[in-house]
């Protein structure tokens, strides 16, 4: 019997994957800071894992662990290097949420543009008549975007943002421009110059050492006034301070973060009362759809990776 435990419980669904399968037994525990964490990896065999920080002195426990799978794409709260020191790979959920996000991406950009907290807000506090003194809201038809990243969901994004007639230009260093004009969009290689002309930006990059505050007041100040910037890939690639700091003096029409550089974001955080961010909380993926998915693929994965069976595509290279 291999043991699983499910650190932060997923969709029954993907439970169900596990308790059918007679060579697989698990348990939940609901919270990474849970005492019990600690007796409880000793023995297992493999960890599902969702978004709480996993670091290398509760890995290092798991004298049995094989593998720590992902519900998800980005693994930024494991710590990678125990990992490779004891052998352990990460799988992740690499085709269950691209579709989600990008829609969450799409949403956000619409909201933003037609401003819609306020103009919701306007007829149902009584005061429709007052829709002429309201700013005006802008189309996103015809419009520049960048996406920074070419990756799963970049490759998604852009068939959205073509749908909507949007001009397309990708900044991701890895990706050919063959691959890139394949699917209707234009690469860029320096990322300051393209940022120039756009009016939105939407960025979908690991966390990484290069990529941290890789929007900061420097690049702010050189965009369009009308520029909206989207950050559903993870907190910090957008300097916080900096971008309340461009929104407070205009330098730029609005932001969506989905992410945020401390989750969850503290209470006093600027962003939290700024009018022109519109927030969710780290939910891109959040469809009822998707969760499904992620929960079912995580537990495949782990079932396929002691099968032999795991594609090379979902295991993270250390
Ligand atoms: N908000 C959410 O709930 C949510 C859900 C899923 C994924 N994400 C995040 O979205 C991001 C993208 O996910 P994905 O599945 O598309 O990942 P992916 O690995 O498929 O793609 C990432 C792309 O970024 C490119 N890249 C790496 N470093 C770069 C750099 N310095 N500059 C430009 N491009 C660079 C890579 O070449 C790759 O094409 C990740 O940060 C992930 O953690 C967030």
């Amino acid at each position: 019997m291999k043991k699983i435990l499910i650190i932060q419980d997923i969709n029954k669904k993907g439970r169900e994957i596990l308790a059918n399968h007679p060579d697989y037994e698990f348990e939940v525990i609901d919270d990474v800071n849970d005492p019990a964490l600690k007796d409880k990896i000793v023995d297992c065999d493999g960890v599902s894992l969702r978004t709480a920080k996993l670091p290398g002195d509760i890995i290092n426990l798991g004298k049995k662990l094989k593998i720590i799978s992902r519900h998800g794409v980005g693994y930024d709260n494991i710590d990678l290097k125990t990992c490779k020191e004891n052998n352990i790979i990460i799988a992740i959920t690499a085709t269950a949420n691209a579709v989600a996000v990008s829609e969450h991406v799409m949403f956000m950009l619409l909201s933003i543009s037609k401003r819609k907290n306020m103009y919701d807000d306007s007829v149902k506090t009584g005061n429709f008549n007052n829709r002429n003194k309201l700013p005006k809201t802008q189309e996103i038809w015809g419009k520049n975007i960048l996406i920074a990243g070419f990756g799963r969901i970049g490759q998604c994004l852009i068939k959205r943002c073509l749908g909507f007639e949007m001009n397309v230009f990708v900044y991701d260093p890895f990706i050919s421009s063959e691959k890139i004009e394949s699917f209707g969009g234009k690469k860029v290689e320096n990322l300051k110059d393209a940022v120039k002309n756009m009016d939105v930006i939407s960025l979908h990059i690991p966390l990484s050492k290069e990529t941290k505050n890789m929007i900061n007041l420097d690049i702010l100040k050189t965009l369009k006034k009308n520029c909206i910037i989207i950050n559903a890939a993870r907190g910090g690639i957008i300097n916080e301070n900096d971008l309340n700091q461009a929104l407070n003096k205009n330098l730029i029409f609005g932001a969506g973060l989905d992410v945020f550089e401390i989750e969850p974001p503290e209470q006093d955080n600027p962003l939290l009362k700024n009018d022109k961010v519109f927030l969710s909380p780290h939910a891109a993926a959040f469809t009822e759809e998707c969760m499904i998915r992620m929960a079912k693929e995580t537990t495949q994965n782990i079932i396929d990776f002691f099968d032999n069976t795991l594609e090379k595509s979902k295991i993270i290279k250390l």
